[in-house]
């Protein structure tokens, strides 16, 4: 398994981002599979013997969810040049290890994912990270609720499931996407029926539960309600193949970039129905996009027009969009309003955009971002992932050459973004 480490070590070994200014883009881009769909899924392989994922995108985190996965006793088989993983083999360890888990927020999953598969887990608490503390205390309590063991010691979360859910039913307090999705995986592996309320509804969400329909569980969805009825894990299909949605977030970047320099761009491998009101936002901010199939081509506004913009959970203004369209508003003609409803601490790139020459100010969760006439290229640093995928538009843009540090940011949550750019013709370099 060479190949895995010596990725995650190819990849790890670039320090910074070069841009250079950009006039134009005409060209088309191809968006790659879904981090946040593929991180639950390399979950979800614990609960069969044998899965194949397709359009599998190789970027940090879905990297280090296959360690965790080789460190349980997997078999891993990688394809990056086909863009496939095999996962095979049984569990043989129940232990998610604190150097791996506190390197990425996805590692949470890998709770669910083991008590789906074998009814036990041992997974490091997850750490918090710039966005916000990132609390899991819905995913605990769901545990608690059905009945399991829970003991947190050294800094470990120890599980245990009874065989028979205590209750049939549970609440969130709050909209939490790997909440639900954990949930989801837990109740996989449990023979019985089961109602969840107020649960995600994101398309990654959606990825999922077709995923453990094609295991062989019933799962009803009446908007925010999911009635799930699984046979038990003995009695799930044993092996398949499946492919990764493409990542909407990814599309959505590329999107805004199109909105600043399309002459025109194509986005290919997207689907549109999984980004409605980013399609409207752009629409408003003057962007010229035409939909065919699962392709958008984007003409660069004419007039860049200012937004008001409330992130909230889907079918809402994607969190994850949010520095991306703060970055691009920087320079519309107009005062924007960004309000920041999921995060607490989502505007690290304000600081770092505004060193660019932007005029942004923060107002508890909103930013005011008055538009300027020309962003200035600088050394900038990235402090996470959407923050980082913002720089790059900002540097894009900008007159003068950008330099951003702690790139490895934006490598845990994009596939080969300095290599897509270049072939539109951008000059943008990893640097070592
Ligand atoms: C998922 O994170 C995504 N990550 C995030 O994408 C995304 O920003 C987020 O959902 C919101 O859409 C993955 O899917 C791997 P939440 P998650 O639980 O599940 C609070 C990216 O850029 N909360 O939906 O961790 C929490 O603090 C990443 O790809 C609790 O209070 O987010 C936050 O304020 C960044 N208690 C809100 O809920 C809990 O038990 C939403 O969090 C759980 C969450």
């Amino acid at each position: 398994m060479e190949i895995l480490s010596s990725l995650i070590r190819e990849i790890n070994s670039f320090k910074k981002m070069q841009i250079k200014p950009c006039k134009g883009i005409k060209g088309s881009i191809t968006v790659s599979g879904a981090k946040n769909s593929a991180l639950p899924l390399l979950a979800a392989s614990l609960l069969v013997e044998e899965l194949t994922l397709e359009n599998f995108p190789f970027l940090l985190d879905t990297l280090y969810g296959l360690e965790i996965l080789k460190r349980l006793g997997k078999e891993i088989e990688i394809n990056p040049s086909e863009g496939w993983v095999k996962i095979g083999g049984e569990i043989e360890d129940i232990t998610v290890p604190f150097e791996i888990s506190s390197l990425f927020r996805g590692s949470v999953l890998f709770l669910g994912g083991l008590l789906g598969g074998c009814g036990k887990a041992r997974v490091s608490y997850p750490g918090g990270c710039a966005i916000g503390s990132r609390p899991i205390d819905q995913h605990l309590k769901f545990l608690e609720h059905i009945g399991a063991s829970l003991e947190v010691e050294g800094g470990y979360i120890k599980a245990q499931l009874r065989d028979e859910p205590a209750n049939q039913n549970f609440s969130f307090d709050l909209i939490t996407v790997t909440g639900t999705e954990n949930a989801l995986l837990t109740l996989a592996g449990m023979e019985g029926e089961f109602i969840l309320e107020n649960v995600a509804l994101e398309p990654e969400v959606g990825d999922l539960i077709n995923f453990l329909r094609r295991l062989g569980v019933r799962i009803e969805n009446d908007g925010r309600i999911l009635r799930i009825i699984s046979p038990g894990r003995e009695n799930l299909r044993k092996s398949l193949t499946y492919k990764v949605i493409p990542d909407r977030i990814e599309a959505g970047t590329y999107l805004v970039l199109g909105t600043l320099l399309g002459e025109p761009l194509k986005v290919k491998n997207l689907n549109p129905d999984h980004l409605g009101v980013v399609i409207q936002k752009l629409t408003e901010a003057g962007a010229n996009l035409k939909i065919e199939g699962d392709t958008i081509t984007v003409w660069r506004a004419e007039t860049l027009k200012p937004l008001y913009i409330e992130t909230s959970p889907y079918p809402g203004f994607p969190t994850d969009m949010q520095a991306q369209f703060t970055a691009m508003l920087s320079i519309a003609a107009g005062t924007s309003f960004i309000v920041e409803n999921i995060f607490e601490n989502r505007f690290q790139h304000t600081f770092e955009l505004n060193r660019m020459g932007a005029n942004i100010v923060i107002k508890g969760n909103t930013a005011i971002v008055k538009g300027v006439k020309r962003l200035r290229g600088a050394p900038v640093k990235a402090t996470d992932l959407r923050a980082s995928a913002a720089l790059v538009i900002a540097g894009l843009i900008a007159e003068g050459e950008t330099l951003i540090h702690h790139i490895h940011h934006l490598l845990r949550g994009y596939e080969g973004m300095d290599k897509k750019l270049q072939k539109l013709g951008c000059e943008v370099y990893l640097i070592r």
